[in-house]
């Protein structure tokens, strides 16, 4: 029984794209329509739902798509689709089921494959994932996400802390995301003694304002409401609730590279307890893939961080901050980023940090899915 389907499925996966090589003569294929219709649709339907159960003969993985489905589709992008087709499904942890088509087809037939699937998607106005830029440490980003950050913060000389922030974000609708932070700090302000607990805990909506692939841009509003939760006593909350509203802007630009830019302000309820505060933070970097531009990604970034109380005489304070994330599972849905905060300007007293987070694309599979 079992290698039976072996069997089966190497024929599949060697034979399908092999035959489809000389039979269908897949070189004079230009449309996307036709490439699709020759290739795919065996597979994935003629509509882009899936063929059904009884002509596949294989049993559907979990995750097989339905390319109709745009909240499915739209994250996904171009490169993850062309790694797919070109080294088949295992080049991102799917199954072997999904054929590699670097024999059968052209660079340029599979762009053109790919932009007649993107057809499927009727619905207008979901944010492309081309556009979903590279996560920095202190700049975030305008695009929507499903994901889970645990950011870690350590002071690299002076007072011992480790602060760390757990952000949970989630889609909803076709422009919007919601936001949960929850800060956990631990500090030693004296040797011996180490104190910590739960800081102000922040809920937020995202909405993107504008969208487009074509000119490379996002733009996006949040607005969050902190809860002081945290013990002011301790320096864990700021005993104030707070409103944070901000405006995020990512730009595509050629050759994987990007700039990446937030705007806002912190205004407290009470400003005896705590003063407006407004920040400016940018990010630009430039991603680089192994395999031939469509593997592991690495994304060298440089930050400059600037916020200012905004009480007369308070000078503005910049950091610098450069830092390298990088794709650590196969399927690129858990990443991992490392950086240094170097302040600037209004050095006195504030301490160089070394920053890290791990990032968990839930939407793109679970924890332990998708390594190999
Ligand atoms: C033998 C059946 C078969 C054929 C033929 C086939 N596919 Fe697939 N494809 C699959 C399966 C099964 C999956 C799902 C793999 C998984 O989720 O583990 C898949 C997944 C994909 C994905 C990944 C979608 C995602 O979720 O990221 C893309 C893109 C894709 N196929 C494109 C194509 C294109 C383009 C062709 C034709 C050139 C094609 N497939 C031909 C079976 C096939």
């Amino acid at each position: 029984m079992k290698i039976s389907l072996l069997f089966f499925l190497t024929v599949l996966t060697l034979y399908v794209p092999a035959t489809f090589a000389q039979s269908a003569g897949a070189a004079k294929l230009t449309t996307g329509k036709e490439i699709y219709e020759g290739g795919c649709s065996g597979c994935h339907g003629g509509d882009g739902k899936g063929a059904p159960q009884s002509t596949i003969g294989f049993e559907k993985p979990e995750s097989f798509p339905d390319f109709t489905k745009c909240d499915q589709t739209t994250p996904e992008d171009n490169w993850a689709w062309k790694s797919v087709i070109r080294d088949g499904g295992p080049s991102r942890a799917f199954s072997q089921i999904m054929p590699s088509f670097s024999g059968a087809l052209t660079s340029r037939q599979m762009d053109e494959v790919i932009g007649y699937m993107r057809g499927f998607c009727k619905e207008k106005g979901w944010a492309r994932g081309e556009l979903n830029l590279p996560r920095a440490l202190g700049t975030e980003k305008a695009f929507p996400e499903d994901e889970v950050v645990i950011t870690t913060t350590l002071n690299a000389n002076g007072t011992p802390s480790v602060s760390n922030e757990i952000v949970h974000e989630q889609r909803f609708g076709v422009k919007n995301q919601i936001e949960v932070s929850v800060p956990v700090s631990f500090e030693r302000p004296e040797r011996g003694k180490w104190y910590g607990g739960v800081g102000d805990v922040g809920l937020g909506v995202k909405r993107v304002l504008f969208s487009s692939l074509g000119s490379g841009s996002i733009v996006s509003a949040q607005g969050e409401v902190i809860l002081p939760v945290g013990n002011r006593a301790h320096g864990l909350g700021s005993g104030v609730t707070t409103f944070e509203n901000f405006v995020a802007y990512g730009q595509l630009l050629p050759w994987k590279t990007f700039f990446q830019f937030q705007a806002g302000a912190d205004l407290p309820v009470d400003r005896a307890k705590a003063p407006d505060t407004a920040f400016v933070r940018t990010a630009i970097g430039k991603s680089f893939n192994q395999n031939e531009g469509l593997g592991r990604m690495w994304s060298p970034m440089v930050e400059f961080l600037g916020d200012r109380d905004l009480v007369a005489g308070m000078r503005t304070n910049v950091d610098v901050m450069p830092e390298m994330q990088v794709t650590i599972s196969k399927r690129q849905h858990i990443r991992f980023d490392v950086g240094l905060r170097i302040p600037a300007t209004n050095t006195a007293g504030r301490q160089k940090q070394v920053m890290f987070y791990l990032l968990w694309d839930w939407q793109d599979g679970k924890l332990l899915e998708g390594w190999k």
